[in-house]
């Protein structure tokens, strides 16, 4: 209990660890962002996720929130670095600024601090701070966790990968995490830290390219008028191809598929890789077809019921149903379109009607859109291809 880590970045990320390692440790969170921090104190999520707010509320936590970078960086233990790493299509790369911008906050109060990268970083980064900074005890740590569900994530890890650069760093938080996850024998695998970019950057491309894949069976089932579901059935069933991750939707999107996909597509550099070069056009190749469907239907009332993709979420970074509305918009001048999302006070897009209330706004469509079928939607007038009622 006496182990004092600190957390940089309160997002996600940040705040899904904090909450589970604050069970057995002392964790202060550091973040810019004000709100967010007074949430964290007042034991309060800010995340729309059930276990995350249980925990804050009724277990014992030894959590604080602080936007003090001394206060927060003085004397811990262990530095985990949680803040954004957005794609810069200008430099066709993650910008790692706030990444950088923490390591040297952190070595400024602490020279002989242990950092641990968990933010998604370009192939090689870890190598190169080492180096520019000629701190040797900085490692990676890939994150795996699923917005919406990240403390069962975290509690239930696959697989923990860190980066065997630094051991003494990577023995003492895969110490950590032993006492604190709830799978007997986690598997826990240590590589170079290029390798753990690496890997971290092959799973979720791996992931958007099946989310891919199986939209454009439904794309072909839909054309050839034949049972979706029958088919997913029948290939699904093969242990190889598994019965998870199969349920069609608009499209992949969220905050890390799109970008992680687009940073390995320019960590493949000159390297031939057409499959993995053509997996954003399928993605928007199937937001083009579902448009195309919709629009078939001849309603010109559309509402679309929420942005984010997954159900019990509040997140709709990169989300596939903007990208489907700016699909109809483009097409078709003569719909009206409407938004049910009550997290959001303004409309994301020119013409398009934000109704906070959701029987004004079931009552103005013809026709609602969702990615993922809500018992609250008249079945008459929902469209969606959620076939298998469940996130994916
Ligand atoms: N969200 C996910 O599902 C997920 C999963 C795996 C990995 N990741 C990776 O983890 C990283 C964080 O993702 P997230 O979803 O938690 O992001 P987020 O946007 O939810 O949170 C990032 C937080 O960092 C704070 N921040 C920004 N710059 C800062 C700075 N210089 N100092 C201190 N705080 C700062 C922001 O205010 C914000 O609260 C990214 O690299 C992302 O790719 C995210």
């Amino acid at each position: 209990m006496n182990t004092k880590i600190s957390i940089i970045g309160a997002g996600y990320v940040g705040t899904s660890l904090g909450v589970l390692i604050s069970s057995k440790y002392n964790v202060t969170l550091y973040d810019l962002d004000k709100h967010k921090v007074d949430l964290i104190n007042k034991k309060q999520s800010h995340l729309e996720e059930q276990d995350i707010n249980d925990w804050l509320t009724k277990k014992k936590l030894s959590i604080s929130a602080t936007t003090n970078p001394k206060e927060a960086l003085k004397g811990a233990h262990l530095y985990i670095i949680c803040t954004p790493t957005n794609f810069d299509s200008k430099t066709n790369s993650f910008n790692t600024e706030s990444v950088t911008e923490s390591i040297k906050k952190i070595l400024k109060i602490n020279k002989k601090a242990k950092i641990l990268i968990k933010s998604t970083i370009p192939i090689g980064y870890t190598q190169q701070i080492i180096k520019k900074t000629k701190h040797k005890a900085i490692a990676f740590s890939p994150e795996f966790l699923r917005e919406g569900s990240s403390l069962q994530d975290n509690l239930y890890p696959a697989r923990i990968i860190i980066s065997d650069n630094h051991m003494g760093l990577a023995n003492l938080f895969a110490k950590i995490m032993q006492n604190l996850i709830l799978v007997k024998k986690p598997e826990i695998i240590f590589m170079a830290p290029s390798e753990a970019e690496t890997v971290k950057l092959f799973s979720n491309t791996y992931l958007a390219m099946r989310v891919s894949f199986f939209n454009e069976l439904d794309n072909f089932a839909l054309s050839r008028d034949l049972n979706p579901k029958n088919l997913i059935d029948g290939i699904s069933s093969d242990p190889r191809i598994g019965k998870q991750y199969n349920n069609p939707s608009f499209g992949f999107g969220g905050y890390c598929l799109p970008k992680d996909l687009k940073q390995l597509n320019s960590n493949f550099g000159d390297i031939p890789h057409s499959l993995i070069a053509s997996i954003d056009k399928s993605n928007k190749a199937r937001a083009e077809f579902i448009a195309s469907d919709i629009l078939a239907k001849k309603v010109k009332k559309i509402g679309f019921y929420r942005l984010a993709m997954k159900k019990g979420s509040d997140n709709f970074r990169a989300s596939s149903v903007l990208m489907l509305m700016k699909a109809i918009l483009k097409r078709s001048n003569k719909c009206q379109i409407f938004l049910f999302e009550p997290s959001i006070s303004k409309t994301p897009l020119k013409n398009v009607i934000l109704i906070h209330d959701f029987n004004e706004f079931q009552k103005k469509s013809e026709l609602i859109i969702c990615n993922r079928e809500d018992k609250k939607i008249s079945k008459k007038k929902m469209y969606t291809r959620d076939i298998y009622n469940r996130d994916l």
